[in-house]
């Protein structure tokens, strides 16, 4: 189960105090920033965060190479989420567009440099686990909320 305790949600008013949980695992309906494709993408990516959740590496190449496959479906459906996500926020003229385009290159960042250090063998899971669920909670419940009254007008 996907289980994150997401602190920047909670500065925004989110969640009451640092003990709340979000629950992404399964979609509700108020996840849904008003646009069926962007939402069944953020689905999709919250489903590879639950993979790299699951996810048990034994040390053979079969396990290693599992990761490095989730690694590149991550980066390959949040390219094309965020290509999506900015062409859609262009086309309503969305005020705070800057903003998502700085966390979507920050995100490509992080995990441009994870991939970097994971293909050199270092697999640290526990991290990208947490950057994810985090980054992920974080993106559809807080930033992606903001401009779903824009879509929805
Ligand atoms: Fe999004």
């Amino acid at each position: 189960m996907l289980r994150c305790t997401i602190f920047r949600i909670m500065e925004r008013g989110f969640a009451n105090s640092k003990n709340d949980m979000i629950d992404l695992s399964e979609w509700k309906p108020e996840y849904s920033v008003g646009n069926t494709t962007l939402d069944n993408q953020h689905q999709k990516l919250l489903q590879l965060c639950k993979h790299v959740s699951q996810y048990q590496c034994d040390g053979t190449k079969a396990s290693i190479e599992t990761f490095h496959s989730i690694l590149s479906e991550l980066a390959f459906y949040a390219e094309r989420h965020f290509e999506l996500e900015e062409d859609v926020l262009r086309r309503v003229w969305y005020p705070r567009l800057q903003e998502q385009i700085q966390e979507h290159d920050a995100y490509r960042e992080w995990l441009t440099e994870f991939l970097c250090v994971a293909m050199h063998g270092n697999i640290d899971k526990s991290t990208l686990q947490n950057y994810l669920e985090q980054w992920w909670v974080g993106h559809i419940l807080d930033s992606d909320m903001q401009y779903s009254c824009y879509l929805k007008k």
